[in-house]
């Protein structure tokens, strides 16, 4: 088979071996080609360990809807096959009482009460329902249940919900903390305004 010699590679050798050698016309590029070089070097082991999916967790940061003061976190971890883990770590909310939890549509945050964020996910077109029942809205992961602090530690672990395949994902849609106990009734399970918001990410494996 006949050899190649690519043009990358003999400038190195060049650079290495015989610098004045090199044409003028070639020496301009080089800085440019170096720093392409390095660039690639250094950044396609990290990227390709960013862009795996697979053993890939999600978080989303929880931030006061207007005239609330309610903050935490929610992480989503793939715990087994098609089981995903929702951890929610929530406070400031109203002490001993119970508020509706769930995915919804779209993670835009932008309206001050959380409306813009749009309905309960619901990509199979189900009816809602707390999380006893299997069919379901996706995004229904059902209630906080606060302590005397306000505070609110809750865990679920589901099998409806796809955390980055597919067009089912729920990666790039938002989390909302309700001021109100879903009762699980029809279209939304009446718990009101929304208190707290965040749009679901991809998590720092580091922190
Ligand atoms: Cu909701
Ligand atoms: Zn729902």
């Amino acid at each position: 088979m006949k050899k190649i010699a690519f043009p990358k590679i003999s400038i190195l050798q060049n650079l290495s071996l015989a610098p004045a050698a090199i044409p003028m016309r070639l020496r301009s590029i080089l800085p440019a080609l170096g720093i392409a070089l390095l660039l690639t070097a250094f950044s396609t082991p990290a990227s390709k360990a960013d862009d795996k999916m697979e053993n890939m967790s999600l978080i989303a940061v929880l931030t006061p809807t207007e005239g609330n003061k309610v903050f935490g976190t929610v992480v989503f971890e793939e715990v087994a096959d098609d089981k995903i883990k929702v951890t929610v770590n929530v406070t400031g909310l109203e002490p001993n009482s119970k508020h509706g939890f769930h995915v919804h549509q779209y993670g835009d945050i932008t309206k001050p009460d959380g409306t813009s964020a749009g309905g309960h996910f619901n990509p199979k077109n189900h009816d809602h329902a707390l999380p006893a029942k299997e069919v379901r809205h996706v995004g229904d992961l059902g209630n906080l249940e606060t302590d005397a602090t306000g505070t609110a530690q809750y865990t679920i672990t589901v099998d409806n919900m796809e955390m980055t395949d597919n067009g089912e994902a729920i990666i790039g849609r938002s989390v909302i903390v309700h001021a109100k106990a879903d009762d699980g009734g029809q279209p939304t399970g009446n718990a009101g305004d929304r208190v707290a918001m965040g749009v679901i990410g991809v998590k720092n494996p580091g922190k």
